[in-house]
């Protein structure tokens, strides 16, 4: 009678969860949708990444005087010990004021095919010109910053080697070059999602693969997929419902700034998925602090779909095995200040 019991449950279980079993069918379908990230690094024609400059990139993403206040570096608000974020509902930043928006995670910021929530910066290189000197975050100017730079004999020496035969090296330009050198090395390949992708079977539990098959057969993965879930396409967020006024504030309109079209209002890049377990608090207004939350809203307002409490946990279980190895970075020394350097001014 007991073994009766156990094998119905097993049955029902079954029936309400199948198993699945053959990883191959799973496997060809998420290699038509994901790719993973490359063991041996981004390879991008126009980033160089000569070992001179991806180092200067660290020294300056890690100097804090390259802000007005000498008290945010690009680590302030991009910790690279904490999945590449602040873990703040919006940013902090010069004199203490509270941004508008969530810091996204620099890591395999790289991969995305523009910057920002917006995706109004073009890549790396140019969106690192943007914090500089936004008054909300390091509020400087791109004088202050080459004449800080230019006035420490470590950063004179460091940026003739990153920039070899060039008459004067230390230009804003080159300033966020290097800085995108450094983020293309801020990568994290070989999550257990990759690994399975590459034929590892036994890597992904039961779950965490129903979580994969269902985030494909609802159709997140329309939006969410390539080498980092997300990064490459804008959507409306609320395409089938708008959330909420927290979640979606209304003076936020997206694109709709960078492209002044009204069908770019609240329109907002498909956000990149990687590491996402380990990067709360999510959304660009930075609100929901769950993921399974996070989740449903997507559920609900990209699909119109309203997903049981089995399949948001299958595909938060899923999106767990997205976080990769995380880059280990040594804090650089930084070149010592002299009477030439610019006073911080808070
Ligand atoms: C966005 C890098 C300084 C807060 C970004 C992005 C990158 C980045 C790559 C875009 C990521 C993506 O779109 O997926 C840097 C670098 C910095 C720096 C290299 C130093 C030069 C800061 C500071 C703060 C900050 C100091 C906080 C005070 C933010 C916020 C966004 C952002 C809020 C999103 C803004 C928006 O979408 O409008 N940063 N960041 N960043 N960063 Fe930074
Ligand atoms: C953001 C998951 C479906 C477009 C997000 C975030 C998560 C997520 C966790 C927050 C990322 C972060 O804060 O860093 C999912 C899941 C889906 C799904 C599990 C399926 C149930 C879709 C679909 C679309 C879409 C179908 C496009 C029609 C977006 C956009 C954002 C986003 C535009 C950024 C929202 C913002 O500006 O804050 N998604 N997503 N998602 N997703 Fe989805």
């Amino acid at each position: 009678m007991r073994r009766y019991f156990t094998s119905t449950a097993a049955v029902l279980a079954l029936m309400a969860a199948p198993a699945l079993a053959d990883d191959t069918a799973l496997r060809e379908q998420a290699k038509e949708v994901f790719e993973v990230i490359p063991l041996s690094g981004a390879d991008i024609d126009t980033i160089v990444m000569t070992r001179d400059r991806i180092d200067l990139g660290a020294m300056l993403f890690f100097d804090p005087r390259i802000s007005a206040s000498g008290i945010f570096s690009c680590q302030s608000c991009h910790n690279v010990g904490i999945g590449g974020v602040d873990g703040l509902e919006t940013s902090i930043g010069h004199g203490w004021q509270k941004g508008p928006r969530n810091a996204p995670t620099v890591l395999n910021a790289v991969f995305n095919i523009a910057q920002f929530w917006d995706g109004r910066a073009p890549d790396l290189a140019a969106q690192a010109k943007g914090p500089v000197q936004a008054g909300v975050e390091m509020n400087n100017t791109p004088d202050q910053v080459t004449a800080t730079l230019k006035s420490m004999d470590g950063y004179v020496t460091a940026f003739a080697a990153a920039f070899p035969g060039e008459p004067d090296p230390i230009t804003f330009d080159n300033f966020a070059r290097a800085i995108e050198s450094f983020e293309a090395t801020l990568i994290t390949p070989n999550a257990r999602f990759d690994q399975w992708l590459m034929g590892a079977d036994g890597v992904l539990t039961e779950q965490e693969k129903r979580g994969l098959a269902v985030f494909m057969d609802q159709g997140c993965s329309s939006c969410h997929a390539g080498v980092n879930f997300g990064g490459q396409e804008y959507y409306p967020f609320g395409l089938i419902e708008r959330p909420g006024g927290a979640v979606l504030p209304e003076g936020d309109r997206g694109r709709f700034a960078v492209t002044e079209t009204a069908d770019d209002e609240y329109v907002f890049r498909a956000a990149p998925l990687r590491n996402i377990a380990i990067t709360a608090p999510y959304f660009h207004s930075g609100v929901v602090w769950d993921l399974r939350e996070a989740v449903q809203i997507m559920g609900t307002s990209q699909l119109g779909a309203d997903l049981s409490d089995t399949d948001v946990d299958d595909i938060v279980a899923f999106l767990g095995t997205l976080t990769g190895e995380q880059p280990e970075v040594v804090h650089p020394i930084l070149p010592v200040r002299t009477n030439a350097t610019p006073k911080p001014n808070a």
